[in-house]
């Protein structure tokens, strides 16, 4: 007779801080449509972040910069069809919450409406007041911070953040802040282990890594990556799960395991 599955309860952002409090790892994948998210769901992840990354796995572009508001709702809508239990985090994509406000409390309102539990945008200080209004309007925010790729043209490249004593002061600054504007959630990008570790330490809310070290209350990477489906540049701090793996499926719970295990990321992975 086949096993029956345990049925998983929805992962509310109630579940994600009880993890983060009993030090259970969060596990995100990125996730763009229906089938996938059905997938994923049932594999264990615990949250879906439609990521503005789809400009690149989706649509063939080469950064996430061209990539629209409409595209980012449209792809939501998908994800959250075919999700029954795991949480949905949606990025605001470039120029959809730097021009004003309002329209920015607007495009977030849609998203949430689209499926989106929460939305997630890069940048700094500056962006404080307005994370502190999404909040105070009911719509969680997770604040991305290290290496922000919708900012590559003034970046100038995928460099590591946080290596110097004054990108690391930035980097603390700037947690803090979030978290005092009421961000629920950090995302790394690209930082120093070390640093990354220890600001988590400093916080009372979840962190979330991708190339940031083993040491955030969570992990998060590109659901490509990880099929070993590289439309560019393969990063670092992935790895293809597909290894070993005889279907899609055993390649996402072999991920989803590494993570709750904490045997991903290892020092390789790492800065
Ligand atoms: O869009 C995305 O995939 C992301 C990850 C790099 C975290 O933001």
């Amino acid at each position: 007779m086949l096993e029956q599955k345990e049925m998983r309860k929805p992962v509310r952002l109630s579940t994600l801080n009880k993890m983060y409090e009993n030090g259970e790892p969060i596990v995100m994948l990125t996730c763009y449509d229906a089938s996938f998210a059905h997938l994923l769901d049932e594999a264990g992840v615990d949250m879906l972040l439609v990521g503005d990354s789809l400009g690149m796995t989706i649509q063939g572009k080469s950064s996430t910069i061209p990539v629209s508001i409409e595209d980012m709702e449209y792809h939501t809508a998908c994800v959250a069809r075919g999700n029954k239990t795991a949480f949905i985090i949606t990025d605001l994509s470039f120029g959809s919450y730097q021009v004003n406000e309002d329209v920015a409390v607007q495009n977030c309102v849609n998203l949430m409406k689209a499926g989106a539990n929460m939305v997630k945008l890069e940048g700094g200080e500056e962006i404080c007041p307005l994370v502190r209004r999404l909040t105070l309007a009911g719509i969680p925010v997770c604040a991305h911070i290290g290496f922000t790729p919708q900012s590559i043209n003034t970046i100038g490249g995928f460099f590591v953040q946080g290596r110097t004593d004054s990108g690391k002061e930035k980097l603390k600054r700037e947690a803090l802040a979030f978290q005092e504007a009421g961000a629920a959630m950090l995302l790394f990008e690209m930082v120093p282990a070390d640093i990354a570790s220890e600001i988590t330490s400093m916080l009372r809310i979840p962190t979330i890594g991708i190339g940031a070290g083993v040491g955030t209350s969570g992990q998060v990477l590109v659901l490509h990556d990880i099929l070993n489906i590289y439309a560019g540049r393969k990063p670092k701090f992935s790895k293809n799960f597909m290894e070993g793996s005889s279907s899609i499926q055993e390649a996402v719970e072999k991920y989803v395991k590494a993570v709750k295990e904490k045997t991903f990321p290892t020092p390789t992975h790492s800065f």
